[in-house]
C-alpha cells in the first residue's frame, strides 16, 4: 500500500494499534502525527520511526477536549501541510458492573471514545474537502456490535455509537470523496485488557473460535488497507477482526 504524500493523523499513537497503524502508513510513505495524551511514550514512537528514516511527528492531545483536537490539527497541517487520513484511534476501556458506573465516569469513558470521533472528524473536514478526497478509519469494538462480554456499558455504548457515527459520515460526506470506515476488533494483545486479571483473560480466550488473542499488528493492517486507494470503493463499512467471535 502506498502513502507516499499523504498525512495522517493517529490518535492513540503511542501505543497498541495506534502505534502499528503509524508504523504501517509511515513505512508505506506517509506523514505521520502520533498524537496521544502521552507525550513521552508518542516522542518514544516519533523517534524509533524517524530513525527508520520515515517521517514522524509527536503532538500530545487529550481527545476528550475539542479544543485540544483542534489544535492537533493544526499542529499537523503546521508540521506536514495538510490532513488526508484520520485513524480515530484513542480509547480506553472499563469493566465496571452496572450498578457501580457514576456519571462521571460514564461521561469520561464516551467523551474519549466517542465525542472525540465526531470533533475529530469535524476539525478535518476543512482539508479533506477542499481536496475533494480523504479518509477515515474509527476503531469501534467486536463490544460495539454485541454489547460485549466483559466490559462496562459505556464502553459498548461508545462502541456501538462510533457504527452509527461511521455510517452518518459516510452517507453524509461521500460525495466530497470522503471515505469513512470502521474496524471492530475482538481481543487484541496490546495489553488494554490487562484489567480483566488472569481468569477473565483465560475465559475471554476460550470464546474466541480461533483460539487467542488477535495480535496488533493485524488489525492495524486491516486499518491500513481501509486508508489506502485499494479500499476506494468502500465506504461506511464495519469491518470485524475477531477471531471468529462474532459474525457480522
Ligand atoms: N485491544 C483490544 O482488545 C481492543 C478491542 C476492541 C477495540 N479496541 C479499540 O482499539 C483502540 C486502540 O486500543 P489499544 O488496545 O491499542 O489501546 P492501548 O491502551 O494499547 O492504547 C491506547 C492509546 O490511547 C491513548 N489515549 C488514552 N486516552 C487518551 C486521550 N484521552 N487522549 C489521547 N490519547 C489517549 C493512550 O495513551 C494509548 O497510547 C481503542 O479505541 C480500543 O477501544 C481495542
Amino acid at each position: 500500500m502506498d502513502f507516499t504524500g499523504k498525512t495522517a493523523i493517529i490518535t492513540g499513537a503511542a501505543k497498541g494499534i495506534g502505534r502499528g497503524c503509524a508504523e504501517i502508513l509511515a513505512r508505506g510513505g506517509a506523514n505521520v502525527v502520533l498524537a496521544d495524551i502521552n507525550l513521552g511514550m508518542a516522542r518514544e514512537a516519533e523517534r524509533a520511526l524517524t530513525e527508520e528514516g520515515l517521517r514522524a511527528k509527536a503532538v500530545q492531545v487529550d481527545v476528550k477536549s475539542v479544543a485540544e483536537i483542534e489544535k492537533m490539527v493544526r499542529a499537523a497541517d503546521e508540521a506536514f501541510g495538510t490532513v488526508d487520513i484520520l485513524v480515530n484511534n484513542a480509547g480506553i476501556f472499563h469493566a465496571t458492573p452496572i450498578e457501580e458506573i457514576t456519571e462521571q465516569e460514564w461521561d469520561n469513558i464516551v467523551d474519549i471514545n466517542l465525542k472525540s470521533v465526531f470533533f475529530a472528524t469535524q476539525k478535518v473536514l476543512p482539508y479533506m474537502r477542499k481536496k475533494k478526497s480523504g479518509k477515515i478509519v474509527n476503531l469501534s469494538s467486536l463490544a460495539g456490535r454485541n454489547g460485549g462480554f466483559t466490559n462496562g456499558l459505556g464502553y459498548s455504548a461508545a462502541k456501538a455509537g462510533i457504527i452509527g457515527l461511521t455510517r452518518g459520515f459516510a452517507a453524509r460526506l461521500a460525495r466530497d470523496g470522503i471515505n469513512v470506515n470502521a474496524v471492530a476488533p475482538g481481543s487484541t494483545d496490546t495489553g488494554i485488557l490487562d484489567g480483566l486479571g488472569e481468569d477473565g483473560i483465560r475465559g475471554l480466550t476460550e470464546k474466541i473460535p480461533l483460539g487467542r488473542f488477535g495480535k496488533t499488528p493485524e488489525v492495524a493492517s486491516v486499518v491500513a488497507f481501509l486508508c489506502s486507494e485499494e479500499a476506494a470503493f468502500m465506504t461506511g463499512a464495519v469491518v470485524d477482526v475477531n477471531g471468529g467471535m462474532y459474525f457480522g
